[in-house]
């Protein structure tokens, strides 16, 4: 200790190299913040879900990549499922934190102005959950769409229709910008098809179950029986409780639900479940991974812990899309390297709002760009943005059964339906119901609603049958024992039966028997037919014959059985066997006549040549040979032998 200055000097030394040392460890392990906005409506399923899916796919994100130099940092908002407060936060998020992107909102009606700001201050919003095609991706380029728009699936919802051969549908859309949207390309995707759109039934958000109801009163009168809802699960899941309460989940009733409802079956209430039975439905193709699998098992328990209240909730895509957002935008970040968020103020306008103080983001463009290109596989799927969209590639369709639902086939664009994913390359597209598994409808019926009815308020048609004690096999009227009621089968019958099947909507019709109380008939069938033209009927069936006078009356259809008068006649013998038939073109007295003149010709050469010729001469058999022959050989031989003979012996 004989210097303590040097002492001093070397522990100051000391102490100085330790803390510059930390300066450097601290420096290698400084990591740019980046400031996000996520504004959510807290309360709201797909809020709770987004956010707890958002924040372990940070945590997930930097545990993979561990050595990247920026980290997201999430300022999240409440929107209170407003869209003032959605875009309150925005600007909050815009003035105050200085973001450089935001996540959300999640609502189409919410997104609206704030796509707007976003695109003024030339800061992102990235949206997974906002699906109206309203908002532009195009128009507004710092608009950036992390899930599909809701247009694209409407050519899968046209396919279904397509392929069980329904002309009219009818959408329900609930009245606001996410519902609406859809409407201009669903009556486009159905113009395609021939199909028409007779009627669109918009209900608002704040409609009462009155006021639902009524307006299914008012589907129920139409005949239009096949429905496309497209609206958020709460308004859904009164529909439906109300429209299984007016019997309009029974047969002869199609519904299909668009892909926003059906992502969210699932965590719906098991009483709204309960009454969608036979509801179809598209969502979008998530193929299958572990990391998907593990990852919900991880999302599971850790949603059970932070929200032990909610007892019915499942992860759906929504969630999947606001985890990818996330990976999405932490790549892009780390790509466009480490920066400070920075606004570029307004000089020359007066700060009046907070909205004109806000500026311009510097870093959104290179930020836009980065998230534009960003690409990878995520949980979802491909993540790849097309024209700041995400691209879907196939649809699943689904029916609901039991508890949940029930995969029933595929749409791709490509191959149209189909019952297995991409089931061979060289199928063309097609839209038919056999590339589908069985289906259960409304009512638990396995056959094909028509899709068009004549309304239940409506009579049904009155169908007169003849009551008579012969021919039974035609039409044959029975009276149920208990009932009295009228049992009528026969030929007749299944042929009007299967005309009524075969047409392409259903009629409703009752038969009448024209029989007197005691069950005797009534009167003859002149009597009958004339019943249609006293409007007692509104038609016929039965073994009526179709008379000049009848027809005066009513019109017929075209007769489906022969009847008239009949002949019992004895059936000869084909007389083509026979071997004479060649002896038929010519009577019996020309054949005579004809083989007479032959003799008669030989026989007058005979007598003529006798005398000269010696051909002609011998005995008596061989001159009457000789007649024979000559006669034979004038129908054979050229006679110019026979002359040269004759001038030869001359
Ligand atoms: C919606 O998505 C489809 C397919 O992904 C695309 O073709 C269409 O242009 C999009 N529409 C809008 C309005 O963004
Ligand atoms: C959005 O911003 C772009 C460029 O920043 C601009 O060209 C476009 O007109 C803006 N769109 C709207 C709807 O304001
Ligand atoms: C998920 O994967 C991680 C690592 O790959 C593993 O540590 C974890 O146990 C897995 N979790 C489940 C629920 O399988
Ligand atoms: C607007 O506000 C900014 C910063 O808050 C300030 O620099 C600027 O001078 C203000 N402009 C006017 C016109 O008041
Ligand atoms: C049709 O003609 C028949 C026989 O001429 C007659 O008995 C019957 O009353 C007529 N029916 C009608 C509906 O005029």
């Amino acid at each position: 200790m004989k210097n303590p200055t040097n002492l001093l000097s070397s522990l100051l030394f000391f102490f100085l190299s330790l803390s510059l040392f930390q300066r450097s460890v601290y420096a290698q392990n400084a990591k740019s913040m980046i400031d996000v906005g996520v504004i959510l409506d807290f309360d709201s399923w797909v809020g709770k879900m987004s956010r707890s899916c958002m924040s372990m796919a940070l945590s997930d994100f930097y545990a993979v990549n561990p050595n990247y130099r920026t980290r997201l940092v999430l300022h999240t908002r409440d929107s209170k499922r407003d869209a003032v407060d959605a875009t309150s936060a925005a600007i909050d998020l815009l003035k105050n934190v200085q973001v450089q992107a935001i996540l959300g909102p999640m609502r189409s009606w919410q997104a609206e102005f704030v796509v707007e700001i976003g695109n003024k201050t030339q800061v992102p919003i990235i949206s997974f959950s906002a699906t109206s095609p309203f908002l532009s991706t195009i128009q507004t380029p710092y608009f950036v769409r992390t899930g599909l728009n809701d247009s694209s699936q409407v050519k899968a919802i046209a396919a279904m229709v397509q392929a069980f051969e329904w002309r009219e549908v009818v959408p329900i859309y609930e009245n606001t910008e996410y519902g609406s949207g859809i409407v201009p390309y669903l009556t486009d995707a159905f113009h395609e098809i021939n199909t028409d759109i007779p009627y669109r039934s918009a209900i608002s958000t704040l409609a009462t179950d009155d006021q639902i109801l009524e307006e299914l009163y008012k589907l129920m009168t139409m005949q239009t029986r096949v429905f496309v809802v497209h609206m958020t699960g709460t308004l859904a899941s009164r529909l439906f409780l109300k429209a299984k309460e007016v019997g309009m989940m029974s047969k002869g009733y199609a519904w299909i639900i668009t892909d926003g409802l059906a992502n969210m079956l699932p965590s719906m209430d098991s009483s709204v479940i309960h009454s969608m039975q036979g509801v179809l439905g598209v969502k979008p193709y998530i193929p299958r991974s572990n990391e998907l699998i593990n990852f919900t098992t991880r999302w599971r328990r850790k949603f059970r812990q932070e929200n032990p209240e909610i007892d019915r909730i499942e992860l759906n895509v929504f969630g999947l899309w606001a985890y990818d957002s996330i990976w999405a935008l932490a790549m892009a970040t780390e790509s466009t390297g480490v920066v400070r968020a920075q606004f570029e103020k307004p000089l020359s306008r007066d700060n009046l709002t907070d909205l004109a103080a806000i500026g311009i983001s510097k870093t959104g463009p290179k930020l836009l760009e980065a998230i534009l290109r960003t690409s990878f596989k995520g949980l979802s799927g491909e993540f790849q943005l097309v024209d700041g969209e995400l691209q879907s590639s196939a649809f699943k369709i689904i029916n609901v059964i039991g508890k949940g639902e029930r995969e029933i086939g595929f749409w791709t664009p490509a191959h149209g339906i189909s019952e297995k994913l991409n089931p061979n390359d060289k199928k063309m597209y097609s839209a038919s119901r056999f590339d589908l598994r069985p289906i259960i409808w409304p009512g638990d019926l396995t056959e094909v609603p028509k899709g068009w009815e004549i309304p239940t308020s409506e009579r049904k048609l009155r169908i007169g049958v003849p009551v008579k004690d012969g021919f039974r096999e035609f039409v044959k009227v029975d009276r149920d024992p208990h009932t009295y009621a009228p049992i009528v089968t026969g030929f007749c019958i299944d042929v009007f039966k299967a005309v009524m099947e075969s047409l392409p909507y259903a009629v409703p019709y009752e038969f009448i028997p024209f029989d007197k109380p005691d069950g005797q008939s009534a009167g003859n069938y002149n009597d009958l037919v004339y019943q249609v033209f006293l409007h007692k009927f509104d038609a016929v069936v039965g073994d009526t014959t179709i008379l000049a006078n009848r027809s005066l009356h009513v019109d017929f259809t075209l007769p489906f059985t022969e009847s008239g008068v009949s002949m019992i006649v004895p059936i000869k013998d084909d007389e083509r066997k026979n071997a004479w038939i060649f002896l038929k073109p010519l009577t019996m007295e020309l054949w005579v006549t004809t083989g007479a003149f032959f003799i008669f010709t030989g026989f007058v050469v005979w007598l003529i040549e006798h005398r000269i010729n010696i051909d002609f001469r011998g005995s008596p058999s061989k001159q009457a040979g000789m007649v024979f022959w000559f006669s034979f050989s004038t129908l054979v031989f050229a006679h110019s032998n026979f002359l040269s003979t004759y001038l030869n012996s001359y």
